[in-house]
């Protein structure tokens, strides 16, 4: 059993599959972790986010393998531990450049293919592309000010700059991001993190 959970921006995708992982007892895993990794990557090494030969190459050379815990997914290459150094404004910035080039993205859906079900999978695509057949879909939204509300408390810019950066990246991302035909749309805005994954577990029939 697959159950994906789909959004924009810090619509809560993460910390709600989280939630919902746990209460189930199976891992969650965050696909945006891998274009974020192969991101970073690319800007350590100083190559152009547009030239997927290579960032594949450097793919190849540091094999970054998702280890997807219910209580925080990590993003391991070799023995050094990346997960911190994702979340980086410099990330954020770079990131959708690297997950339009189609390369990239077979690289990011092979990986989270390979990995046994059980286990809820948060993206854009999760429902629509990689998983179409799971067996319950969900799409988060909220209004950007409230995304940006929420994402100031973990990055440094204020509201108005995370707000115009996470409009600016929902544009980027708008290809990949359109919910299934069959997934429950949740406007998480009123509602709090608990709330949201209540939500999604009636809808699980838990
Ligand atoms: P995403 O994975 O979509 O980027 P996150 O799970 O990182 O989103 O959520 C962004 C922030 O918003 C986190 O600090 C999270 O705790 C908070 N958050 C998520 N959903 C809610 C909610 N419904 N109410 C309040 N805060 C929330
Ligand atoms: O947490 P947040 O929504 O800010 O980002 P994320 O889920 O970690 O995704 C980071 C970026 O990866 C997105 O802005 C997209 O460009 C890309 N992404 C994607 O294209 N498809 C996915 N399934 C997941 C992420």
């Amino acid at each position: 059993m697959i159950v994906t959970i789909d959004g924009v921006a810090a619509s809560g995708k993460s910390s709600v599959s989280s939630g919902v992982a746990r209460a189930l007892g199976i891992p969650y895993v965050s696909s945006g972790l891998l274009y974020r990794a192969a991101t970073l990557l690319g800007l350590e090494a100083g190559v152009d986010l547009h030239d997927a030969p290579a960032l594949l190459a450097l793919l190849d050379n540091h094999a970054p393998r998702l280890e997807p815990l219910a209580e925080g997914n990590r993003v391991w290459s070799g023995t050094r531990e990346l997960t911190d150094a994702l979340h980086s404004s410099r990330v954020d910035a770079g990131v959708s450049v690297v997950a339009v080039l189609p390369e990239l993205r077979a690289w990011v859906d092979a990986q989270l293919r390979a990995l046994p079900e059980p286990f809820v999978a948060e993206g854009r695509d999760m429902g629509t592309n990689v998983f179409p057949h799971a067996g319950a879909k969900f799409y988060l939204t909220a209004s950007p000010r409230i995304r940006a509300e929420r994402r100031a408390r973990e990055r440094p810019e204020d509201i108005p700059a995370i707000e115009a950066a996470l409009v600016r990246r929902d544009a980027k991302d708008q290809v990949q991001s359109a919910p299934a035909p069959d997934a429950q749309v949740i406007d998480t805005g009123p509602l709090t993190l608990e709330g949201v994954i209540g939500v999604i577990l009636e809808g699980l029939g838990e």
